[in-house]
């Protein structure tokens, strides 16, 4: 009896949360017609798709990488497709003076913030693990400290909003992938992270969403280059893979899985780990954090 109403019942809670949160309500492009979104790593890629889509939705936008040049073109684009606004601020996120900067700046030049999109990465490279602290560092702080650094400076902004934070992770996030260490460590890191903070924020009623993306191969010029000759795997487009992003984060969704996997995609959830989170949740007292 005490099993069951210590496990069965709760499990059987999940299953028909989830069943409900599924028959959630479906996505409109209407939904970012206005919104304010930054979105980085949008010199190419799926962060320069993400914010052409953005742009053809109507939304305000501010974009973020190294290249001046690549990002002023981002910009005219964006306002040729029909953005209610666009601005670039271009700086290196290996400088977390800059990230925490930049949102403010993004924050005043919009008047607000709906969504940070977070997608920049440092260089990846497939190779066996040479060493060399120093490499990982930098992929760690671009990959990851900046990630904290700048969701916590869009923090108050999101709050007001009923804002979101969307993270583009990828598989490597979530198991194990040869020749590519640093790259991976960096993304258990965004999952540990921003899994953690979505726990809190549900606990302590602070209503911004947190929503990771676990992308599969995309056809990206810098991941072909970087797979070529090592990895055989059929690519996904980046265009709709952006899209899906974009939805995943209006819908206010805990995790979205696009590519063309190897295995089902329900096995990388991992329905385990869902399950013990649910139960450890009911251990907590967080009375004393909430309203402040
Ligand atoms: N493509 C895939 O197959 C794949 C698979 C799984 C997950 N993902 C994830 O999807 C996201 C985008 O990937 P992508 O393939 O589109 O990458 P990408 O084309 O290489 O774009 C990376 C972006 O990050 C910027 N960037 C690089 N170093 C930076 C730095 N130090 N400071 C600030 N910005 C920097 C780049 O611009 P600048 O060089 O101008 O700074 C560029 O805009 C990443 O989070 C990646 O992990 C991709
Ligand atoms: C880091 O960025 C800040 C703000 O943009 C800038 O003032 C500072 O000079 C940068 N630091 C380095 C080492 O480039
Ligand atoms: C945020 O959500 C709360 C609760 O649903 C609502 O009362 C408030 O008006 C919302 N604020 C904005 C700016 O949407
Ligand atoms: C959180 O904000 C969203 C978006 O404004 C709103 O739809 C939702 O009702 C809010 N949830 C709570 C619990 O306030």
């Amino acid at each position: 009896m005490a099993f069951m109403k210590n496990y069965l019942l709760p499990i059987l809670g999940i299953f028909l949360a989830y069943y409900y949160y599924s028959a959630d309500e479906e996505f409109r492009p209407e939904m970012l017609k206005g919104k304010k979104v930054i979105v980085t790593g949008a010199s190419m890629g799926i962060g320069k798709e993400i914010a052409y889509h953005l742009a053809k939705m109507g939304a305000h936008v501010v974009v973020t990488a190294r290249s001046e040049e690549a990002l002023k073109k981002v910009v005219s684009d964006c306002l040729e497709y029909g953005a209610a606004s666009a601005h670039y601020i271009a700086g290196t996120m290996e400088n977390i003076t800059f990230a925490e900067q930049f949102v403010a700046k993004a924050g005043k030049i919009m008047g607000g913030l709906d969504m940070l999109i977070l997608n920049h990465i440092a260089k990846v490279t497939m190779e066996p693990f040479a060493g060399g602290t120093y490499l990982t560092r930098t992929v760690m702080e671009v990959n990851y400290i900046s990630y904290v650094a700048l969701s916590m400076a869009a923090v108050p902004m999101l709050k007001q909003s009923n804002g979101s934070i969307v993270v583009v992770s990828s598989v490597a996030g979530k198991m194990a992938s040869p020749l590519l260490a640093s790259y991976s460590a960096s993304k258990f890191a965004l999952d540990g992270f921003f899994s953690s903070l979505r726990k809190e924020y549900l606990m302590t009623k602070i209503n911004v969403s947190v929503t990771l993306c676990i992308l599969g191969l995309i056809n990206t010029d810098s991941a072909m280059k970087g797979i070529s000759g090592i990895l055989k795997a059929e690519a996904s487009p980046k265009e709709d893979c952006a899209l899906e992003i974009i939805k995943g984060g209006a819908l206010r969704q805990e995790e979205v899985y696009y590519g063309k996997f190897l295995w089902p995609s329900f096995l990388l959830r991992n329905p385990g780990r869902g399950i013990v989170e649910f139960l450890s949740l009911r251990k907590y007292n967080v009375e004393k954090f909430i309203n402040n």
